[in-house]
């Protein structure tokens, strides 16, 4: 379980200022310290809702959320993203998806529904298909797909970040 960088932390308050978050989305918990950055981020009125699908790495990453005073705004939602995304509502400001890539694709129909324009949506693990520590790993067909369809979507614009393989993407 590889959380992100810390170098990577003050992207979420650029993001969270930007979109004047108030409720973000991460797929892909781990032990929770992105999505403890992200609710730092967005200060004592953004909730997040993070999704694991292991449950050792939820449990761990609630225990942090309570030691740290977090747990009344970070919600963990147990399941992998393909089952638990169809089932959550309403509008997020930003989204992050950190977990499973080859599950990307499906996702697309539910980050139209679930976000807003001017929303933002960071996408994580694309090195399998770009190279790096990734290249070996399965799954570059469905990376293609998925940033094949993002960015020709009317609804969204995408950057992919060199070196770091990251896609940004804005709902517009
Ligand atoms: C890279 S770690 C997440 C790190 C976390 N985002 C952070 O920066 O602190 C990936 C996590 O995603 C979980 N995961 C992988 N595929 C998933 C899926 N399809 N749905 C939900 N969780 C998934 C793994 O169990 C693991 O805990």
């Amino acid at each position: 379980m590889f959380p992100s960088d810390p170098l990577q932390a003050p992207l979420w308050t650029v993001l969270a200022s930007l979109t004047h978050a108030r409720r973000m989305l991460e797929v892909g918990c781990g032990h929770g310290y992105t999505a403890a950055v992200m609710a730092s981020a967005g200060g004592p009125d953004c909730h997040v809702d993070t999704i694991e699908g292991d449950p050792h790495h939820a449990e761990l990453a609630e225990q942090a959320f309570l030691q740290r005073g977090l747990s009344r705004r970070i919600r963990v939602l147990r399941g992998r993203g393909q089952s638990v995304l169809p089932k959550l509502k309403g509008r997020y400001d930003v989204v992050f998806l950190d977990g499973d890539w080859r599950e990307y694709p499906s996702y697309i129909p539910h980050l139209r529904r679930l976000t807003r324009p001017g929303s933002i949506i960071v996408t994580a693990n694309l090195n399998p298909l770009f190279g790096g520590w990734g290249s070996s790993l399965p799954g570059r067909q469905a990376i293609r797909s998925y940033l094949t369809r993002l960015v020709r979507d009317p609804q969204f614009r995408t950057y992919v970040v060199p070196g770091e393989w990251h896609s940004i993407s804005v709902r517009v």
